[in-house]
């Protein structure tokens, strides 16, 4: 939990006295607890404008170099995050997705319409087969969602079966002729998405009918666990929750609760520009963003009455800023551009999970390629990697480390009347007893001097990485190639037994320490 308020010292200056903020930041090393799951660090891809299509799939006859049809850049660059997880087909694209028209001879798929997506074809030439190849390629785990919205039970019970079972069985044998012998590990599987909107437009009653149905028939086959999620609420929707939990009780059907909360300023007729745009949505951004801590507490308080001992995970698998689409863009497709801010955002929202590592088990930034806040913009051969890319780069080290409890006392960012806390932190160690603290200063202006007490440890060298620019919206773009990308922090000193950081205005941070 981080607790924020000021610590005001009188420091005599030309014989006035004046009030200086102290930032004091205390890690507890000895009293870690909870591991922060890799899959914290998971990301979406969806049939939607140009993520998949693209972005990550050229098709084998493309000029961009590719190994069977999946971008090799895009495929090294990602693998220098280490996703531990990808999130497909969908979004509100699953909710209207039958997987038996992506399988088979390409040529014998069935075009269809992207109803949501700019009612675009889908010509389905990137089906479960080229996902699951794509998953071996990234070296991740597969994250399916199925169709609870307009497909059959039976359709998604086949489905798993496709996938996962060794068995001899007609779904077995289809895969076989459609070249795949052997089954695949799929772990997570999604009940449905988004199923109180564009799934379906369900109540919670109705929708916990629905997937203890559904549930029901997706089995476990050969050696394959699948861990099920069930879809559910988007922000502060505190019902769905209660109704869910509820449901869940005695029954053992459920092993993720999904969440979706983007950030949005304002409202969804007038999200913004991502590049162009002042201290006022600055400020708004990281305040929405914030509310994520309020968020989580809220579902979770529901979740531990029901399942205090915390066997059920939080997947919040669909998270970022979502602004207006670049102008002369399709609207549907979602393409944004992806400054500093975006980076901030990503820091903090990261922070918040690491810190609430205990309930959030999963999460998905929405989306890897060219959609919302991606990792990476491609424009036909070209890529280019953003500001967001590069924090989940600097934050992988907390994958899968011990969330190390910390309390953070600091002064406020103020803009107008409106006040948000200016640093924002999580720490962890690695199983080689590597601590790292992630730092974000959200203000634009003040470069803040943090004191570090790391208690229950020893530390004696620092170094760390540092991610900032000189404006609020720089980005990184195709012919401007990474303005915005870490560097080698030098501003950490040990002092005694204190650690001092001096956090440049509008800068992410990680540290290592030894
Ligand atoms: O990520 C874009 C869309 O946002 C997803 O398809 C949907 O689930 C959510 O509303």
């Amino acid at each position: 939990m981080i607790i924020l308020f000021f610590l005001f010292v009188p420091v005599i200056t030309n014989g006035q006295a004046e009030e200086k903020q102290v930032n004091k930041l205390i890690i507890n090393a000895d009293l870690g607890k909870h591991k922060i799951s890799r899959h914290i660090y998971g990301h979406f891809a969806e049939h939607l404008g140009r993520c998949i299509y693209g972005g990550i799939w050229v098709g084998t006859d493309s000029p961009i170099p590719n190994t069977r049809g999946i971008r090799n850049d895009v495929v090294q660059a990602l693998r220098g995050l280490d996703i531990p997880n990808l999130r497909w087909p969908g979004g509100c694209f699953a909710d209207t997705y039958h997987w038996k028209d992506g399988i088979g001879p390409c040529n014998n798929r069935p075009s269809i319409v992207n109803v949501h997506w700019g009612g675009v074809t889908e010509d389905n030439s990137f089906g479960t087969h080229e996902f699951m190849e794509l998953c071996e390629q990234l070296n991740c785990e597969a994250y399916i969602t199925g169709n609870l919205g307009s497909g059959t039970v039976q359709e998604m019970a086949e489905w798993v079966e496709y996938l996962t079972s060794d068995a001899e069985s007609p779904m077995t044998k289809l895969r076989k002729e459609n070249g795949r012998e052997d089954p695949w590990q799929v772990k997570f599987w999604g009940i449905g998405n988004e199923n109180w909107g564009c799934g379906g437009n369900m109540s919670p009653e109705y929708y916990t009918d629905l997937m203890r149905r559904y549930s029901t028939y997706c089995r476990n086959y050969s050696d394959n666990k699948l861990l099920k999620i069930w879809g559910g609420p988007y922000g502060t929707d505190y019902n769905w929750t209660e109704v869910l939990m509820k449901e869940q009780k005695s029954r053992g059907m459920m092993q993720g609760l999904s969440l979706h909360y983007y950030t949005v300023y304002k409202d969804w007729g007038n999200k913004g520009s991502a590049t162009r745009f002042a201290e006022e949505e600055w400020f708004g951004t990281i305040k929405t963003t914030l509310k994520m801590e309020e968020i989580i507490t809220g579902h979770s308080t529901i979740m531990d009455k029901y399942d205090p001992e915390k066997r059920i995970g939080l997947y919040i698998d669909e998270w970022g800023n979502w602004f207006d689409v670049e102008p002369g863009t399709e609207p549907g497709f979602l393409y944004q551009q992806n400054s500093l801010r975006d980076a901030i955002v990503a820091a903090i929202n990261l922070n918040i999970f690491n810190q609430y590592c205990e309930r959030v088990k999963m999460t998905n930034i929405a989306q890897t390629v060219n959609v919302l806040q991606a990792m990476i913009l491609t424009r036909n051969e070209k890529m280019v990697l953003t500001p967001s890319y590069f924090v989940f780069k600097m934050y992988k080290v907390h994958q899968d480390a011990i969330l190390l409890p910390s309390e953070l006392k600091c002064e406020d960012y103020q803009f107008g009347e409106e006040k948000v806390p200016a640093l924002n932190v999580s720490a962890s160690v690695n199983k080689d007893g590597i601590i790292h603290i992630s730092v974000v200063n959200v203000n634009p202006h003040k470069n803040l001097k943090l004191e570090c007490e790391i208690r229950g440890a020893k530390v004696s060298s620092v170094s760390g990485e540092i991610l900032t620019s000189k404006e609020i919206n720089a980005f990184n773009d195709f012919d401007l190639k990474e303005r915005v990308f870490p560097v080698k922090f030098n501003g950490a000193k040990l002092k005694g037994e204190k650690l001092i950081v001096d956090v440049p205005a509008k800068s992410i941070i990680t540290l290592e320490l030894n």
